[in-house]
């Protein structure tokens, strides 16, 4: 039977018993982790989020009723204990905080019981994830979620304040807006009192923050929530939080610069960790020819080599003909690794057909001095020696290499070398490699639309000294961009842009995207009409929230840094939403569904 836990205060909380309260009274509230009866005396763990204590139940204190009501307790149980602070009798557990301590329960109440729960309420908990997302609220429970969710708190109220230090205003914008193009794909919120017409939720506050420094409210900060209907993966929800600013009169590095501190204050304050401004610089193009992705993680070597020039003349012609096509070789050398079984080579190559190259070539440099080439015959002895030279390589490595298009080659080879790395165990966890990628292009060819697409957005101002080439009839491919990325580990934490602030330049751009003069107006009428009126020079950036807490806490799944996450395909497997409607709420909206 539950109880009431009126005339009872809770006095703390279960983690902050500490020995200054030895021999005080207290009152504590919490779940049951775990409960041993010993005959005369019961203990119970008592948990809440800020840790656990141990309840001691000892007849000759709490009474003959208080003990047969302890007796009874189970699993998830929620308690109310009134008791005395005191030193342990039994062993000390070294792993709490108050591992030297318990209460002994002088009044007990059972607040609510519990049914047994479907998985054990415990940090590492190994039962499979799709069974913990069904009971999500048991899941959050687990001590490692709560942390997550506290450090996320953490992270949301010191940026908050240091923003607010910084001079920046926090301004809502709607999340009911409209569908713009040349993005991921909308959510779409279907309209009552227009049928047929929708909102769209926003990817981003993107035109909102712009609109802002039009506005004239320099300085805008938003922890915004933002919606992409896209594919998942393990860094990327459909509901994912922005935290997104926009500054107005200022250039790169001034926008560089306060999000330099704001990381070093957070990594500070939430980890105690020193890390060193101002960041590493490398331009887009350095990135994807040395780390063969725009978002290298910098904690281990592996770089690709560019051996085109060696091997573009030699008879083998899987590496002759790509070079001749226009295209490249390029090779990373795995140190050490010389003697890797046939088995673990044809692996590394599923790896590489899964990303759309034919196959990888490799040079084995055993450590007895002999070596093995998957390209032998193809090549003198010689070529072959001058391409091991050239990519540093020594007994015992294992060189690898792939032919075909710039962009196929160096992305295989970067996830390559991420895979490698990560298998061969070379990433230091404890290490945070901080990184902006810088001069990116400003459009990226569509293959699907076969046109000229925004790498960013359409309002990313481009390189000054590029401006010669915003022309469709010019070069698009020549074109950089004054956008910036930041980069930790590997992972695209954050990303922003200086913004085109000129209505010719953003005319142009139009323009260069495919967009006559009216569907651009159509499209984007309420940015260029108020566009019209005097805008300043603007600039801005925005963190992806959750991948920021997820690498600050080292963790592989996005969903672990979010309350309620969504699946693969997209769906909420504790609401099961999306799910159908009433006919009636449908029809308010006009909607009939076709048939699939
Ligand atoms: P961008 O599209 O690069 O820029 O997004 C900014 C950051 O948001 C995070 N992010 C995501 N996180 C989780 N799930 C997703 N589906 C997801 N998509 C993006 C990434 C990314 O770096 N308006 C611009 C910013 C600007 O120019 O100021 C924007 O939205 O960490």
């Amino acid at each position: 039977m539950a109880e009431s836990m009126q005339g009872l205060r809770r006095t703390m909380r279960c983690g902050e018993v500490s020995e200054a309260e030895i021999g005080k009274t207290v009152t504590l509230m919490g779940w049951t982790q775990k409960r041993r009866n010993l005959g005369s005396l019961i203990f119970v763990d008592l948990r809440d989020r800020s840790g656990i204590m141990q309840i001691l139940f000892d007849e000759n204190i709490i009474g003959k009723e208080g003990f047969e009501k302890a007796g009874g307790i189970r699993s998830e149980y929620v308690l109310a204990v009134v008791g005395t602070v005191e030193k342990r009798g039994g062993a000390v557990n070294e792993k709490l905080k108050t591992g030297t301590l318990e209460l002994q329960a002088k009044e007990l109440r059972i607040l609510s019981e519990s049914e047994t729960p479907p998985f054990p309420v415990e940090e590492n908990c190994q039962t499979k994830e799709e069974i913990r997302l069904r009971n999500r609220t048991l899941d959050l429970r687990r001590p490692d979620l709560q942390r997550n969710l506290m450090v996320k708190s953490q992270v949301a109220g010191l940026s908050r304040a240091f923003m607010a230090r910084e001079g920046f205003l926090e301004i809502e914008t709607p999340m009911l807006g409209k569908s713009t193009p040349e993005g991921a794909r909308d959510y779409l919120v279907p309209s009552r009192i227009y049928p047929g017409s929708f909102f769209a939720l926003p990817q981003s506050p993107q035109l909102y923050k712009q609109l802002l420094m039009v506005a004239g409210y320099d300085r805008y900060f938003q922890l915004a929530r933002c919606f992409r209907d896209e594919d998942l993966r393990a860094d990327r929800q459909p509901e994912f939080t922005q935290m997104d600013m926009e500054l107005s009169f200022v250039d790169i590095d001034d926008v560089l610069d306060v999000n330099e501190r704001l990381l070093q204050h957070l990594w500070k304050e939430v980890l105690g960790i020193d890390i060193k401004v101002p960041f590493r610089r490398m331009k887009w193009i350095d990135a994807m020819n040395r780390f063969g992705s725009d978002k290298p993680d910098l904690r281990f070597g592996m770089e690709l080599r560019d051996v085109s020039d060696l091997v573009k003349d030699t008879a083998f012609s899987v590496f002759a003909d790509a070079v001749k096509d226009g295209g490249t070789v390029r090779g990373i050398n795995v140190k050490g690794q010389g003697g890797m079984p046939r088995k673990k080579l044809d692996s590394l190559t599923d790896f590489v057909k899964g990303y759309g190259l034919k196959g990888l070539a490799y040079i084995q440099l055993k450590e007895d001095g002999t070596s093995k080439c998957s390209f032998q015959k193809f090549m003198k002895e010689e070529e072959i020696q001058a391409l091991v030279s050239s990519m540093g390589g020594e007994k015992g490595d294992l060189l690898l290499f792939a032919s075909g298009k710039f962009k196929l080659v160096c992305e295989t080879l970067g996830a390559l070398r991420s895979e490698l790395a990560r298998t061969l165990g070379l990433i230091d966890p404890k290490k945070f490699e901080f990184l902006w990628v810088v001069e990116f292009p400003q459009f990226e060819w569509s293959e699907e639309e076969n046109r000229f697409m925004a790498m960013h957005h359409p309002f990313t101002m481009p390189m000054e000294e590029d401006l010669e080439y915003l022309d469709p009839r010019a070069d698009l491919s020549k074109v950089r961009a004054k956008a910036y990325d930041i980069v930790l580990n590997g992972v695209e934490i954050g990303g922003g842009s200086v913004r085109i602030h000129q209505a010719d330049v953003q005319e142009k751009m139009f323009e260069c995207l495919g967009f006559s003069k009216e569907e651009a107006n159509e499209q984007f009428s309420f940015l260029l009409n108020a566009f019209r009126y005097g805008v300043p020079p603007h600039a801005g950036l925005a963190y992806g929230l959750d991948r920021v807490v997820m690498l600050m806490l080292g963790l592989d799944s996005i969903r672990d840094v979010i309350a309620f996450p969504k699946v693969k395909d997209s769906s909420d497997l504790m609401t099961q939403a999306p799910s159908t409607v009433a006919e009636k709420q449908l029809e308010e909206l006009g909607i009939s569904i076709r048939e699939a």
